[in-house]
């Protein structure tokens, strides 16, 4: 592999997105949030009137279907559906469960696995998901799994959902936590689980600067 590549896996709230994107800023990698790009697929099908469990609807609208991942100049990570950037409207919190709802469909996952893997085969990356280090990128340098108990991911993500106002009962935001944990652990292909070479990162009791530094330090010690 020319490249390096990072696979960060978890459940939903475990700080991936933010720890990898912090990570990657440190390291100059790109960071690939594949999350992002199931939530596009999700939002594709509620705007086409499609519900998201209706596969046999959905699936003949893959091909059609015009996905862009670009990075700004901001340097983040901004999604296009049909030449539109809907980086926020995929932040929806109703959009997290009909992403989980897509992201069971097989052909849906296989629809966007070589979307990943180039990414991972032209740029150094720290790619963040549930199956990276276990389908996506099997052959990945480095592979983490970071979790937390679900009640921690809970508050953190109830705090990111007021502070964008959008305002949930922290107990709806923990009901749904558990219910996403549950889909994507339990579904039939790829489901969320630690691929065995991978390092067990628990950030339960960790803020955010203790959570950066176990996952950079595990990063530089596998790669040095
Ligand atoms: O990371 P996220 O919460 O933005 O992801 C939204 C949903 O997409 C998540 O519930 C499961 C699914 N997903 C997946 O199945 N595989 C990935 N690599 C990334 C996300």
């Amino acid at each position: 592999m020319k490249y390096i590549s990072v696979a960060i896996d978890g459940p939903s709230g475990a700080g991936k997105s933010t720890l990898a994107r912090q990570a990657a800023k440190q390291l100059g990698y790109l960071y690939v949030d594949t999350g992002a790009i199931y939530r596009t697929v999700a939002l594709s099908a509620v705007r086409a009137g499609i519900d998201p469990a209706d596969a046999p609807r959905l699936i003949p609208t893959l091909e059609k279907l015009d996905i862009r991942l670009d990075y700004g100049a901001d340097g983040l990570q901004h999604m296009y559906l049909n030449g539109e950037d809907v980086s926020q409207a995929i932040r929806e919190h109703a959009i997290s469960q009909h992403a989980s709802t897509v992201s069971a469909i097989p052909q849906v996952r296989a629809f966007l696995l070589d979307l990943q893997r180039e990414l991972a085969r032209n740029n150094n990356v720290i790619m963040d998901g549930r199956d990276i280090g276990t389908v996506v990128l099997p052959e990945a340098q480095v592979k983490l799994f970071l979790t937390a108990a679900p009640e921690a991911r809970a508050r953190r993500r109830h705090l990111e959902l007021c502070q964008r106002g959008q305002d949930t009962p922290f107990e709806t935001v923990l009901q749904d936590i558990i219910r996403r944990d549950e889909q994507d652990t339990n579904r039939a292909i790829a489901p969320l689980r630690q691929a065995e070479d991978a390092v067990l990162v628990d950030t339960t009791h960790l803020d955010l600067e203790q959570s950066l530094h176990a996952i950079v330090s595990a990063i530089e010690e596998k790669i040095k």
